[in-house]
This record gives C-alpha cells, structure tokens and sequence, in this order.
C-alpha cells in the first residue's frame, strides 16, 4: 500500500509513523506543515503539505495516488476552537473535504479520519457507535462536521472517535498527562477538575489499533479509547503515584471554578467493544498505560530528546 499521513509531526501522527514504520513494509509518505522532516528513517518519505490548499493537496494526492490517507492535522486547542471558529472550520472540516475532492478520483483510496468524543455532550454515557451525537462545543461542532463530509462522500471512510490522548513525542503539544507531570515537577500545588470523565488513550496504542482497523478492513464509525473511565482529578492523582510524585499536591476543582472558554462534555465515557472484538486488540488501561510511559521516559528521557531515539533514525 501507499499510506499518505497527514499531521506526521503531531503526537498521533508520529507514533503511526513508527508503527508503520515497524510492523509493515508499506510506502510511507509523511507530510505536515514544516518544510522539513526530523525524521530519520529513510523508509519514510516527507513532503510539506498545509490541508487547507486545496491546490496543493490535489497535485500531491495526484502524484502520489495514496491507497490510504490517515489524516491527523487538526486545530486540537478546544478553548482555540471557541474562540477563532473560522480558522477551526478551515482546518478541521474543509481541509477534510480538500482531501476528499481528489481522493474521490483516487481508484481504491481510502480516508482514516480522527474524531473525538467531544461530538457528544457527556450526559447520557457510556457512547457506543450508535450514541446520538450532540456537541457543545465549537470543536466538537467542527469534528462531527468532518464526520458527516466523509460519510457523504463517495470516499470509503473509517472514522476513529477516542479521546483524552496521552503520550510522548519529539515536541508535540500539550496533552494532560504531560501538564499534570509539568505540574507535579514544580512541586506547588494546583488543582484538577473533578466534573470530566472520559477514557484516556495512551497514543501508542491508538495508533496501533488504527493499524489493526485498516489491516481488517473496517468501515465506518469505531470508538477507540483505553477501556477505563475515570474522572480528570483521580487520573491525576495516579499520574502522581505512578511517577513518585506526592499525590496531594492535586487538588479538587469544577469547571465553573477555572473557567475553561469552551464547553465540555461532563462524562464521555466510551463503550469499545466493537474495536476490541473486530480487531482482537485492548489497549491499555489507565495504570499499564502509565507503567508503560514511565518507561518510555525513562528510555528516551524528556519529549525533546526524543530524536535520539533509535527509532527516528
Ligand atoms: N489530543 C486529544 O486528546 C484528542 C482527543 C480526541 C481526538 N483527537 C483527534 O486526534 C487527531 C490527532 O490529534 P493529536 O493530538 O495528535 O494532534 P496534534 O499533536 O495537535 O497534531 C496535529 C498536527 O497537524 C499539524 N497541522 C496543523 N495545521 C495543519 C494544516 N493546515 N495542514 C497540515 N497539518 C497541520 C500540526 O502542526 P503544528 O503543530 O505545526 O500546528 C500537528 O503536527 C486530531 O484529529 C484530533 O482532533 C485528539
């Protein structure tokens, strides 16, 4: 196969570049906003590409002719969303239809597009695949807009809703395990709200469990996240034990309290039974996910070191 990665530089993007890198012998071309890549494995091709150019997509999708897309680029700063709608609509709904415009033309392309549990409103969990979505928020408004683009398209599509994603890269974004590890690091206390719940995704496994999905076949709409719901405040705390941090360093808050611009869903809490039977694959719980990333630290050390990795060369 072909397989063109959209956002290869974010933290999803690069652990599907060293897993495909790892487990298959496919064509790999990555693609993201830099001009270059910090990618050293030569298996990998680069290619700079800004989803929201129509042009530019169509004459590297062209050239290319991709027998998968994984696109991964998206604005993922919830509160960013809220407040500037047209650059989070721009990226996230019709960079998604500027890769469908020539994938349709594409004989066999296929469209793996990420979602998020955010299409949802949090009051009626657990959310199956067949869960009514309800965003109450402008990202959530933007991702289940993207859904529906590839749904009605002439594309085959697999959508990968999951949520509260966690992990290591070679400088990625903020995601909430690394806050509360920057937290416990300065050693004060601070606080963690106790009214979100959700399933968080170690990104390691996600992307594997993407691999698996294609590897089948799939189709449609799949609920990918660790099988453990817990609110953010206990998830901190064991962020804390597992990294021998003093747990009573995190204190209770609500989200009325810290304010957060966006709305969110209170309990998000996914049923991903459909993953784990079609692909045979359980991805971590919250406490192996942990185990496993303080390891991963502790061998690559900190985000920024990761290019001495092994595995990006
Ligand atoms: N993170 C979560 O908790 C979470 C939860 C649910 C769903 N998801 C979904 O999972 C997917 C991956 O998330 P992630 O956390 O890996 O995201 P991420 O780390 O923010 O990665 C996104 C990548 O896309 C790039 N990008 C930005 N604008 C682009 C454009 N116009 N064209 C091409 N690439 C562009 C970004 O580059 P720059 O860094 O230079 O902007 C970045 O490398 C997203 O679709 C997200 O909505 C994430």
């Amino acid at each position: 196969m072909r397989i063109l990665i959209t956002g290869a530089h974010g933290l999803l993007g690069q652990k599907l570049a060293l897993i495909y890198g790892q487990e298959t012998e496919h064509e790999i071309l990555l693609t993201d906003l830099a001009p270059q890549t910090f990618f050293r494995n030569p298996r990998f091709d680069y290619h700079q590409l800004d989803i929201t150019r129509l042009g530019d997509v169509k004459s590297l999708l062209s050239q290319y002719q991709p027998d998968l897309i994984i696109n991964t680029a998206a604005v993922t700063d919830v509160d960013g969303c809220e407040e500037d709608r047209l650059n989070a609509w721009r990226l996230n709904v019709d960079g998604v239809k500027n890769l469908l415009i020539p994938a349709r033309r594409i004989p066999g392309c296929r469209l793996v597009q990420l979602s998020s549990d955010y299409v949802f409103d949090g009051t009626k969990p657990p959310y199956d695949e067949q869960s009514r979505p309800h965003p109450v928020s402008y990202y959530g408004k933007s991702k289940l807009a993207a859904e529906n683009a590839l749904l009605a398209s002439a594309v085959d599509g697999l959508i990968v809703r999951t949520q509260v994603l966690y992990g290591t890269g070679f400088e990625v974004r903020m995601n909430f395990v690394a806050w509360v590890l920057s937290q416990l690091e300065r050693g004060q206390p601070f606080r963690v709200v106790t009214d979100q719940k959700g399933n968080p995704t170690m990104a390691d496994d996600l992307a594997f469990a993407i691999l698996k999905l294609v590897e089948r076949n799939c189709r449609g709409v799949y609920h990918v996240s660790g099988p453990e719901s817990i609110d953010r405040f206990s998830f901190a705390r064991k962020i804390a034990v597992i990294f021998e941090f003093d747990p009573a360093l995190i204190g209770p808050t609500t989200s009325r309290e810290i304010g957060q611009f966006a709305n969110r869903p209170p309990d998000s809490t996914f049923i991903t039974l459909k993953v784990e039977s079609e692909c045979d694959y359980h991805l971590s719980d919250v406490e192996q996910g942990l185990v496993r990333l303080r390891q991963q630290y502790k061998e690559g050390s900190a985000h920024t070191d990761l290019l001495k990795d092994s595995r990006f060369q």
